[in-house]
């Protein structure tokens, strides 16, 4: 992957991780989008899952940098449906919720940017979604 590409991604990460706020919304918006995933956090410690997900965004950012693929391979393991059973559809709300949320928190979005963002972290998500 394109190094100038992933920098651009790894440095509006930084910008949007300066504020918690990032992921308040970010689960806002997600929920947001449909009753079943709202359910989905129904008995969630939210405050423990934002951390969790701040970690998971910078693997899918690593993973397009040429990281090891371990960490993802074991959240494949943990949404597949054996385990939290995420229906393969709802990665694309995922997305849009968090490209929703970037474009709010980064003072230096971009629709560029944007398709980088799209560009950077899909093969990691498809990761996930393809172990399914
Ligand atoms: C590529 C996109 C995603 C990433 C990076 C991601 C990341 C994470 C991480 C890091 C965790 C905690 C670690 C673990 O339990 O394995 C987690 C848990 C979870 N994720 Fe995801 N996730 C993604 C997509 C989704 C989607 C689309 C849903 C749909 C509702 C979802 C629902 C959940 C649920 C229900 C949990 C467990 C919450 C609990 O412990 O109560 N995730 N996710």
């Amino acid at each position: 992957m394109d190094r100038l590409k992933t920098d651009q991604v790894f440095q509006s990460y930084g910008r949007c991780c300066r504020s918690e706020l990032f992921f308040v919304e970010f689960y806002a918006n997600f929920m947001s989008s449909s009753d079943t995933i709202r359910r989905r956090f129904a008995n969630t410690d939210m405050e423990a899952q934002r951390h969790l997900l701040r970690n998971g965004i910078m693997q899918l950012i690593l993973h397009a940098r040429g990281m090891s693929d371990r960490k993802l391979r074991a959240l494949g393991e943990s949404h597949n449906r054996d385990h939290y059973n995420i229906d393969p559809q709802w990665y694309s709300l995922w997305l849009d919720a968090l490209m929703r949320t970037v474009r709010t928190h980064d003072p230096e979005y971009t629709p560029q940017l944007e398709k980088d963002w799209r560009e950077v972290i899909g093969p990691g998500i498809e990761l996930i979604r393809g172990a399914y």
